[in-house]
């Protein structure tokens, strides 16, 4: 049978399994980092051997309250070396999981423990922050909810996890980690988009509320998503609620970005709520919820903004620091050389060693920070990208906002999604003492090149 992206979409229009990670391993303080296998394509498909904790994919929900502190201790039972990266969570910075940064890579056998204060309340996620380009692309991540004191009264609560595999006619994912192509072109596509929703449920109602938590895990993939059947508003993105709730269309997600939706089902029973993922010229249904009789006769009242969360307030922009980013490379690009391991090195010779793109001349993590912070200072960050692709800027340790033209401040993001060409400003407190990776969330251009780190003192 050929395995076209029509194929195996219209095999995942159903609901989307769930893997079986039992409620033991959820409530466990271990995750494992393992091999298993999982059922990922539906119908005449076996299951794709994965890598993932607890050996599912997505690992275990793990949900807890704000305020609280949780422990878990990472099991490397993988063949490789790996660390869990908690993406969004304010934490200290010696729980960050970045290898070469933050902590020694989790070996082979190896344990490490994860201690996270949960700050923030939001939809946050995990993954391997090692080799990251091939562990997540394996299936190496999940979802971390933390429940707001008093979390809004809905029916159903659901993650939405969206992900891009690129799998062979046997549905398994194929080992072409580090394809020069897909590292100077937009990244590692995949050919079988996927929704995964959970908890997995039989079916909504109409005039129900659902609070959905979309997330893209993808590696590289940009993910354009409308939802069909409710009606509703966004209440946050990456985590951080807005103060007002917004209305939305298509929602666009890079790499590692997340929103919270908040809206009724406007649909009734025997038409489906849908999840439509859209590409350039056509749409195609991730996932559906049908919908059954016996709803409730009218929708609750209007949807009120999510409490905000204990993020210090820019105030004025007046006397912040200013740093500037270029970024260049990838193909197409008019980079000739960079500095890549503290040696300046011609195109060629980048390529040579997997270097494709840089930031403000380097390739690679710098020795130097790109900007050495004391606590309190605001800090702006303009990034000029100087190539014709887009990319998905991450920052660890501080949710940022972003400056408009006018000076204007956008709400609070932990990943920005740059169109190519585009020049965007950041700006943020930098209150959270450590050393913190910048760098692009499409996995293939980070292993190629584009990230750097601050410091905050
Ligand atoms: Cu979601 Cu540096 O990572
Ligand atoms: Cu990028």
């Amino acid at each position: 049978m050929n395995l076209n992206r029509r194929h195996f979409l219209a095999g995942v229009s159903a609901l989307a399994a769930v893997p079986a990670t039992g409620a033991a391993a959820a409530a466990s303080r271990i995750i494992e980092a393992r091999p298993g296998k999982v059922q990922l394509v539906s119908g005449d498909f076996p299951a794709t051997e994965i890598w993932g904790y607890d050996g599912g994919v997505p690992g275990p929900l793990i949900r807890a309250r704000q305020g609280e502190t949780i422990s878990r201790t990472l099991v490397n039972s993988l063949p490789q070396p790996t660390a869990i990266h908690w993406h969004g969570l304010r934490v200290p910075n010696n729980m960050d999981g970045v290898p070469g940064l933050t902590q020694d890579a989790v070996s082979v056998g190896g344990e490490f423990q994860y201690d996270l204060p949960l700050t923030d309340a939001g939809t946050y996620w995990y993954h391997s922050h090692n080799q990251s380009t091939e562990q997540v692309a394996r299936g190496l991540y999940g979802v971390l909810i933390v429940d707001e004191p008093n979390s809004p009264d809905v029916d159903h609560d659901l993650a939405v996890v969206l992900d891009d595999w690129r799998m062979n006619k046997e549905a398994q994912i194929t080992e072409d980690f580090g394809a020069t192509h897909d590292w100077t072109h937009a990244g590692r596509m995949g050919n079988f988009i996927h929704a995964s929703l959970s908890p997995s449920m039989d079916g909504v109602q109409t005039n129900q509320r659902l609070r959905l938590r979309l997330i893209n895990v993808a590696t590289d993939r940009i993910m354009a998503v409308s939802l069909r059947g409710l009606s509703g508003k966004l209440v946050a993105h990456d985590g951080m609620p807005v103060e007002q709730p917004e209305d939305f269309g298509v929602l666009v997600f890079g790499p590692a970005q997340r929103a919270d939706i908040i809206a009724d089902v406007t649909a009734k029973p025997g038409e489906p709520v849908q999840i439509i993922l859209h590409e350039r010229d056509s749409a195609y249904v991730l996932s559906e919820l049908p919908v059954n009789g016996g709803g409730r006769a009218a929708p609750r009242g209007s949807i009120q903004p999510l409490p905000a969360n204990p993020v210090a307030g820019i105030g004025s922009l007046t006397g912040a620091r200013e740093v500037p980013l270029v970024m260049e490379g990838g193909a197409m690009g008019r980079m000739r050389q960079g500095t890549y391991k503290g040696q300046l090195l011609g195109m060629r010779d980048l390529v040579d060693q997997g270097q494709i793109w840089t930031f403000n001349g380097t390739a690679g993590l710098p020795e130097e920070p790109l900007v050495t912070a004391s606590r309190g200072e605001i800090v702006r960050i303009a990034m000029e990208n100087n190539t014709v692709f887009p990319h998905a800027m991450h920052l660890h340790g501080t949710h940022f906002r972003e400056v408009g033209a006018d000076g204007s401040l956008g709400p609070l993001r932990d990943t920005l999604l740059m169109d190519a060409r585009e020049t965007r400003e950041i700006a943020f407190v930098a209150d959270n003492p450590g050393d913190w990776l910048l760098h692009c969330h499409m996995l293939s251009h980070q292993a190629a090149g584009m990230k750097t780190w601050i410091r905050v003192t």
